[in-house]
């Protein structure tokens, strides 16, 4: 990933303990680039960081994140800042309780807003004054195709993630002018700790797959990228069902 052979990359993975985090911080490493892992299990974050090093030579470093404590963000970046050679941000948290427990418990719809929304937000504000500084380099966001139409069984989760991608937009245009990609990434469904179990499934695409779209994307300095690429036709499909038609489905 470098547009400048002599500069040392970095990629900073936020939620490093999500397999597709796991294996874009592979990817990135065999692709030459140093990484800092971030997140809150710091006994999965330091077999990660020893598996990505022995296996690409490259350097691989830990430090612990919360996205809800938003209070700890301006420091985390400073330290993450600090370490890191060229940076490059993958975004990889989130939260997805399930529909019918939030609709009975508030709580898990703050939960989810303060991961997917606040806390995305709070990161991205401060590691974006960096990115500025720079001049280069790339942000990619692991968002949702749930963010594209608030569905019946999904709607905080998607909302959420319907906030985060306007905010991308807004933050695209900004770093733009300053030579900073920003991706956002619109998964379908994913084989992940997130999906287990969750019934009706189809068109799963696996993590390594996942992590390899999230790359080139950076690569080519992508704006929107749905994973797999036909989850852009099925969106498309589902957003221009008219609403009296759509509130009546089950999905
Ligand atoms: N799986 C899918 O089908 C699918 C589809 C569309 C979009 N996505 C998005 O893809 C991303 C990755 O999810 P995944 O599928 O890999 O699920 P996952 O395995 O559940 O990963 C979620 C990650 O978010 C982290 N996280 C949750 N709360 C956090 C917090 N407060 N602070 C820091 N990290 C926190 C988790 O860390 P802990 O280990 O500490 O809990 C974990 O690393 C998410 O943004 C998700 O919304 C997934």
């Amino acid at each position: 990933m470098t547009s400048n052979k002599n500069r040392k990359e970095s990629w900073l993975v936020l939620g490093a303990s999500s397999s597709v985090a796991r294996a874009f911080a592979r990817a990135a490493a065999e692709d030459g680039a140093d990484i800092i892992l971030a997140g809150r299990d710091m006994d999965d974050l330091g077999r990660t960081a020893e598996d990505v090093s022995v296996r690409t030579g490259r350097d691989v470093d830990v430090i612990a994140f919360d996205a809800e404590d938003v209070a700890s963000h301006a420091a985390f970046v400073e330290d993450a800042v600090n370490r890191a050679g060229f940076l490059n941000v993958f975004l990889a948290f989130g939260a997805m309780p399930e529909q019918d427990e939030i609709d009975t418990d508030f709580a898990l719809a703050e939960r989810s807003i303060a991961v997917n929304y606040t806390g995305a937000l709070s990161v991205l504000h401060r590691l974006a004054p960096h990115l500025e500084e720079q001049g280069d380099g790339h942000v990619v966001v692991l968002s949702s195709v749930a963010g594209d139409r608030g569905r019946l069984k999904n709607y905080v989760y998607g909302s959420a993630k319907a906030g985060l991608n306007t905010y991308l937009q807004g933050l695209r245009a900004r770093l733009f002018r300053k030579g900073v990609s920003v991706t956002t990434i619109k998964p379908g469904f994913m084989d992940t700790d997130m999906t287990w179990g969750i019934e009706g499934m189809f068109l799963v695409a696996s993590p390594d797959q996942a992590a390899r779209a999230c790359l080139n994307a950076a690569r080519k300095r992508r704006h929107v990228v749905y994973v797999p690429f036909f989850w852009w036709g099925i969106m498309n499909i589902i957003r221009h069902i008219p609403e009296f038609i759509f509130k009546k489905m089950n999905i």
